[in-house]
């Protein structure tokens, strides 16, 4: 384990680039919203300096509303479609002037890193004076979430693209791409030039995201303008169970922090948590599955598929411990039969899964990083410890990979790694599992 640990030391500082961390070479070379704050908990655990910046510089990229754009695009390249000229940040008047960006967001997870850093952290004062730094502008990121993606002030917040939910190509969507007729795009795909195209979305898929980015920029990227046309608009289970994370971290810290003038915040984050986790309790739990599902905001239904999103509230403490077992039996059921790795990103019983393909059935190392710790807080002590034991192994039998067949037969030749390769928070996660 010794050295599969240096070789996720050595993944993360060539990933590196002086300032910020590319998620990996080739497919992904940028700095993205939520890789990046995974990606500092690594660094956390034997460069914290590195940790620090890493976060310093996405916050940099903030929009003076508040909002943090899912990828900063840091330099120029050709190599990834599509790039800042499509996406167009400076259309919105309060984009940052620093910073080409795109003009949507990724799963919040700041808030709950900065705990992290400060969980790892060997000289905590030193990491809470860090911390003092920076969580005000966390803070400003959390109101632009309820003040501008909360359109019927419910305590949930909406995304408007795949690419917000992180679960970029999950099947829950085709439900979405049902509703929608886009037009046939030209353009040049780069990804499929670096993966097995059997591995990514379809061309047809790819028509559907352009759209709804066409959408958004014939509005100027306006939220207001998005909430009313745009044909994605969805309450995600696993972004809010995020963002809600993270607003119990920002309350801890503050309270650490223990500065009078951070009462009205710490008073603020109260309100949004207690009101986000009834409402998330009441619309996004489906009695019948017996887990939280996605909710479309735009067709008003919600969307009945099992996929590791749905056992990511546990991470946020969120369901009752009733609702808790239910939940880890179903997962049980569904996800961990014996000749199955923990956790595929949708229910292998479904005939949509696919286990080769992105967010179609592979296991993800950052969900199963989430479930973990969602698990063990529960006391689901043996199969918290299965988590844990399964994604160490897919990594050693394979590499630092996007993603990971779930099928253990399929592991046998050390190739059941898909997507990128060397990727960043495989080996950041890797890591804190080793250490935590
Ligand atoms: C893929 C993933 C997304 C991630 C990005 C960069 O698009 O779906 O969650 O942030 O890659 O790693």
């Amino acid at each position: 384990m010794k050295d599969l640990q240096n070789n996720a030391i050595t993944v993360l500082n060539n990933n590196w680039k002086d300032k910020f961390s590319i998620p990996c070479a080739k497919l992904y070379p940028f700095q993205w919203f939520w890789d990046s704050g995974l990606i500092a908990i690594g660094f956390a655990h034997f460069d914290m300096p590195k940790a620090e910046k890493e976060i310093e510089t996405l916050l940099d990229a903030q929009w003076s509303n508040g909002f943090i754009p899912h990828i900063i695009f840091h330099t120029e390249t050709d190599t990834y479609f599509p790039g800042p000229d499509f996406h167009r940040s400076d259309l919105h008047p309060q984009s940052s002037e620093k910073y080409k960006s795109t003009g949507m967001t990724q799963p919040p997870v700041t808030g709950f890193v900065l705990e992290d850093l400060y969980r790892i952290s060997k000289d905590r004062d030193a990491t809470l004076k860090f911390i003092e730094s920076v969580i005000d502008k966390v803070y400003k990121n959390h109101e632009y979430f309820y003040n501008q993606r909360d359109p019927q002030d419910e305590g949930l917040v909406y995304i408007y693209h795949n690419w917000e939910s992180g679960t970029d190509n999950s099947p829950i969507w085709d439900d979405i791409w049902d509703t929608m007729n886009p037009p046939e795009y030209t353009f040049e795909r780069r990804d499929t030039t670096h993966v097995d195209a059997a591995q990514r979305p379809s061309k047809r898929e790819y028509d559907h995201y352009l759209h709804i980015i066409e959408i958004a920029k014939q509005n100027n990227y306006n939220d207001q303008k998005i909430a009313e046309l745009s044909p994605f608009l969805v309450q995600d289970p696993l972004f809010n169970a995020v963002l809600l994370k993270s607003n119990q971290s920002l309350i801890d810290l503050y309270r650490i922090i223990g500065n009078k003038n951070n009462n009205d915040k710490i008073h603020q984050l109260q309100k949004w948590q207690d009101k986000g986790t009834k409402a998330f309790n009441n619309k996004l739990y489906d009695e019948e599955l017996g887990v939280y599902v996605h909710y479309d905001l735009r067709n008003e239904k919600l969307l009945k598929h099992i996929s590791s999103s749905s056992f990511a509230p546990l991470f946020a403490n969120l369901p009752s411990e009733a609702r808790a077992k239910k939940m880890v039996d179903i997962m049980m059921e569904k996800f961990g039969n014996p000749d199955q790795y923990l956790c595929a990103s949708f229910d292998p019983t479904s005939d949509r899964f696919n286990p080769k393909k992105y967010w179609r059935g592979p296991v993800w190392v950052n969900l199963n990083w989430m479930l973990y710790y969602g698990l063990k807080q529960y006391g689901f002590y043996d199969i918290a410890k299965r988590m844990k034991q399964d994604t160490i192994e897919i990594i050693d039998n394979n590499g630092f990979y996007e993603y990971f067949d779930s099928r253990k037969q399929e592991h046998k030749n050390g190739n059941a790694g898909y997507g990128g390769h060397n990727f960043s928070w495989s080996a950041a996660l890797f890591i804190d599992l080793l250490n935590e």
